[in-house]
């Protein structure tokens, strides 16, 4: 019997090819173009998604030449691409490339991306349109986007930025960064990466909920228990003190990425999926974000401990950090969203570093049946329904259900149901940076946030820091390679919940 295939297993690689265009990459040399950006544009081009008129240039301080800049980034291909390097593949990107040496602030240097551009779209055909990359650390984003904003030409083409995060420190610096935007650009000529929603498991999150008619009945505070949603790393700081000691984990995950996924949990259905759609419904969740008062709110920093059979050292003992810091490295909050659909139903967020292991995982847990027939049987070993979206890794969906064990009586155990990405698709996921630039190319926005959500979310963040400078925990208060500070057990336990452990 021949089975059929799997109409699944085709992949997602259908989409309509970007414009020619240019792509200027400012901060060439830093270590997010090596690792993420050029082995993206690489799985672009082994997939024949780029434009077929295409060029690339790199801007930054260190003195090379194109020669050396191009066999860097072909070093770094065939690092970091998820696909195995093919010569042809590479030398079509690299024809491409070239590589201007300057400080951003140099009038003269930039003269000469402007020139190094202008020819090669000539060569290229690039046509004019221009997507810029901002590639570059905080300090240096308002010299580049007056550069690019005083030379920008009336109608040759479109022009576009990708903005990197951290985009502002507080409510009152995205707000300024984005007056240095709005001089120059309008808001749909702006992408603000946050690369979380580049994620395939993220954007599942709006397939399950809108593309299938059984969630969406139940999505909201009758069915739904409690909402719990983890980004957990093993990693510390990696050698980042400079920017952590300023930023903490509020700053560095819970102002973006975390209320990113609460924001897409939560939202309502879009009317369509064109990025205003989206982005409206997904600012009025951010809007409905109660601020979490001292008792729903938990802050935490690693001291030594075990992390994968190894042991590491307090987040004080790292380089570069104060040996009295009380940066938090973990924060945890039971965050209300108090509108029609969610009053009532506590959403429990947590990031962390130095944890026990790298998660990040959406637990919908629905409430227990009504009536339990079957309780003296359970053995206390049926627990109530959880969907649970794992965004990384070992991408994919799980819900728990009971079932009965095979045998005589009636005893129930939780099983799951599982779809993984690997095993359904036959082409392995993209890394979230290749969807991103191919969006920003084609000038599609939903999966970038809008001005109005980078507001709400500092505000909310805002709300928080400015409610910890009343009372500082003693810090280090958890051991490396655990969950969290007893105080995030805690702020479940009092609910007579427990936080997911698997
Ligand atoms: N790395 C990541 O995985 C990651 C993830 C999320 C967000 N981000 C954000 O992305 C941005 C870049 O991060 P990164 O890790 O790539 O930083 P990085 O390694 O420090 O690289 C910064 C780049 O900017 C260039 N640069 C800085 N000041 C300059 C100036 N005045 N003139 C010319 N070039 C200048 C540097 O050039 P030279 O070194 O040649 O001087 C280098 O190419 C940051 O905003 C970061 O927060 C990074």
């Amino acid at each position: 019997m021949s089975t059929r295939p799997n109409p699944l297993a085709e992949g997602l690689g259908l989409r309509r090819r970007p414009d020619p265009c240019a792509l200027v990459v400012f901060g060439a040399s830093g270590d997010l173009t090596q690792r993420k950006l050029l082995p993206a544009l690489y799985a672009l081009a082994y997939r024949r998604l780029l434009p077929e008129r295409f060029a690339v240039v790199g801007v930054a301080r260190t003195e090379q030449t194109t020669r050396q800049f191009v066999s860097s980034m072909r070093r770094a291909v065939k690092a970091h691409a998820r696909d195995p390097y093919r010569t042809d593949v590479w030398e079509s990107l690299a024809a491409g490339i070239r590589y201007v040496q300057t400080d951003f602030a140099d009038d003269r240097g930039e003269d000469r991306v402007s020139e190094t551009l202008e020819r090669l779209e000539r060569e290229r055909g690039a046509g004019g349109n221009r997507l810029h990359y901002l590639a570059v650390p905080p300090v240096a984003f308002e010299t580049v986007v007056r550069e690019i904003g005083e030379r920008r030409r009336a109608g040759d083409g479109w022009t576009r930025l990708i903005v990197e995060k951290p985009f502002g420190h507080d409510q009152a610096s995205a707000l300024e960064l984005d007056g240095v935007l709005k001089r120059w650009f309008a808001e749909d000529e702006v992408f603000r990466i946050d690369h979380y929603l580049g994620k395939e498991t993220v954007q599942n999150m709006l397939a399950l909920r809108f593309a299938n008619g059984i969630f969406e009945p139940i999505w909201n505070r009758q069915f739904i228990d409690h909402v719990q949603i983890t980004v957990a790393e093993a990693i510390g700081i990696e050698g980042r003190s400079g920017f952590y000691e300023s930023a903490g984990a509020v700053r560095d995950i819970f102002q973006n990425h975390l209320l990113q996924l609460v924001a897409l949990t939560a939202m309502e259905p879009p009317i369509d999926f064109t990025a205003d759609s989206v982005r409206n419904e997904k600012v009025k969740v951010l809007r409905a974000l109660a601020t979490p008062g001292p008792g729903s709110i938990v802050r935490g920093q690693y001291g030594r401990g075990w992390v994968e059979g190894e042991e590491v050292p307090s987040y004080r003992e790292e380089p570069g950090v104060a040996a009295d810091s009380v940066v938090e490295t973990y924060v945890a909050a039971k965050l209300s969203v108090d509108n029609w659909r969610w009053a009532g139903t506590p959403f429990y967020v947590r990031a962390g570093k130095r944890l026990a292991r790298r998660e990040t995982t959406i637990a919908i847990q629905f409430q227990r049946a009504p009536h339990p027939p079957f309780a003296e049987l359970a053995g206390g070993g049926l627990r109530p329904n959880v969907l649970l979206v794992h965004v990384q890794p070992n991408e994919g969906v799980s819900l728990a259900i009971g079932a009965k064990v095979p045998g005589a009586g009636m005893q129930i155990r939780t099983v799951h149901m599982d779809f993984l990405y690997g095993g359904a698709f036959r082409e392995g996921v993209p890394e979230a940076y290749e969807r991103l630039v191919l969006d920003a190319m084609l000038g599609d926005a939903t999966l970038f946030t809008r001005s109005d959500e980078v507001e709400e979310q500092w505000n909310l963040v805002d709300a928080i820091v400015g409610g910890w400078r009343r009372h500082t925990p003693r810090m280090p208060n958890y051991a490396a390679g655990t969950w969290g500070p007893a105080a995030a057990d805690q702020l479940l336990h009092r609910d007579g919940r427990s936080w997911r452990r698997h």
